[in-house]
């Protein structure tokens, strides 16, 4: 019985809400955009509301916010929801202030990376190479990367669609190929979220031991890596910008979107929509700060740095790049004290796939 009047009142308000919407403009809250009938009603519901309603920074807001944000049974399950009046925060939101900051922000990194690079950009060939070249990073360790660098781009992609393809998009494709471009954008997003957690945690395993900051990478933060100066600061065989970009990014930001992504991913497991809000907003904040520092990290692993992407790419670089660019490991790797890259390579040994040693210039 109870259920019975429950559904009752739920299709009365559906009708109520469809029935209004030739009389949107009689609607009392002048500020409520856009004119979707069911929001509109929802809106005149919260107005007419005697209840204050707890704003989201109020100390009654959380779980009683949640139960006033839905048309249904109040504190029943989600399952009687079918309009939720936070929705319409939510969208309002997204689509106003946060498209607008992370957009923006997400245009203007880009362009500010380009000024710094014709400002302070480094000599093309530094220090001349010796033709001799030092093992850097193992086939596996290069494989984890890539695999964590293209799963990353895929989602960054497909999530920049998702997000502000309906405006950037749509207009030129029309709705036919953008609903196909959007369709294929959120599978892929939905299919490529756990690889890339895969790859992070594999990524965390294989290069935690090297990240771990101690007291020469202060010199490198002091002279802000010698980004401006060109000048060379002694270091490991990360840098503290490195350490930091494995700490802030794959780890802290890493979190922050794996968390947030299965949370929206799998939404059979009575999350509330408060929460997969709460989520969204958090994984485009997360989203943008990853991509910014991302763009950050391939400015100085190609542009910024000539030589380190090669070490990427190949897993080794020349001897005096090593000893410029990380002074530390390079010693380390001369005296024995540390492994140079995969099984079966010395130290200074050139890998198969190298140049034969020349003669230094
Ligand atoms: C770290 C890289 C990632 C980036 C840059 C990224 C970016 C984005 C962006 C920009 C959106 C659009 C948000 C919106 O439209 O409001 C989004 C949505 C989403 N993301 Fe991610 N994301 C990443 C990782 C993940 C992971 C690891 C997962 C899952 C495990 C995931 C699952 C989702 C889901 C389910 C959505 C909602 C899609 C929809 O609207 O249907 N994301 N992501």
């Amino acid at each position: 019985m109870r259920a019975h009047f429950t559904a009752l009142r739920a299709v009365l308000a559906l009708m109520c809400a469809l029935l209004m919407a030739p009389s949107w403009a009689g609607v009392p809250n002048k500020d409520a955009k856009p004119a979707y009938a069911e929001e509109q009603t929802m809106l005149q519901v919260e107005g007419d509301s005697s209840v204050r309603e707890p704003g989201f920074g109020d100390a009654a807001s959380g779980r009683v916010h949640v139960d006033r944000h839905y048309l249904g049974q109040y504190g029943s399950t989600e399952a009687n929801v079918i309009v939720q009046r936070g929705g319409n925060t939510w969208r309002l939101l997204r689509n106003g202030p946060i498209a607008l900051i992370t957009g923006t922000i997400l245009l203007a990194v880009p362009f500010l990376i380009f000024v710094f690079w014709r400002a302070f950009r480094p000599p093309a060939l530094e220090p001349s190479p010796t033709g001799r070249r030092i093992q850097r990073f193992t086939g596996w360790e290069r494989n984890v990367h890539w695999a964590t660098a293209y799963t990353f781009i895929a989602l960054a992609v497909t999530g920049i669609i998702i997000m502000f393809g309906k405006k950037i998009l749509l207009p030129w494709m029309g709705h036919t190929l953008f609903s196909w471009v959007a369709i294929i954008s959120k599978y892929v997003h939905n299919v490529v979220g756990p690889l890339f957690i895969l790859c992070s945690i594999l990524m965390f395993f294989t290069f935690l031991r090297r990240n771990f900051f101690n007291r020469i990478d202060w010199q490198w933060v002091k002279k802000g890596g010698g980004l401006v100066t060109q000048e060379h600061v002694p270091a490991g065989f990360f840098n503290a910008g490195e350490k930091t970009w494995f700490w802030g990014g794959v780890v802290m930001l890493g979190l922050v979107m794996s968390i947030t992504g299965l949370i929206l991913d799998f939404v059979t497991f009575g999350q509330t929509r408060y929460v997969l809000q709460m989520a969204n907003y958090l994984h485009v904040i997360g989203a943008t700060l990853y991509m910014v520092g991302a763009m950050g990290h391939i400015y100085l692993g190609t542009l910024g740095s000539p030589g380190a992407y090669r070490a990427m790419r190949e897993g080794s670089v020349d001897e005096n790049w090593a000893k410029a660019h990380h002074a530390l490991w390079y010693e380390e790797v001369k005296s024995g004290a540390a492994p140079a890259g995969s099984a079966g390579m010395r130290p200074g040994q050139v890998p198969p796939t190298s140049p034969r040693p020349g003669p230094a210039h």
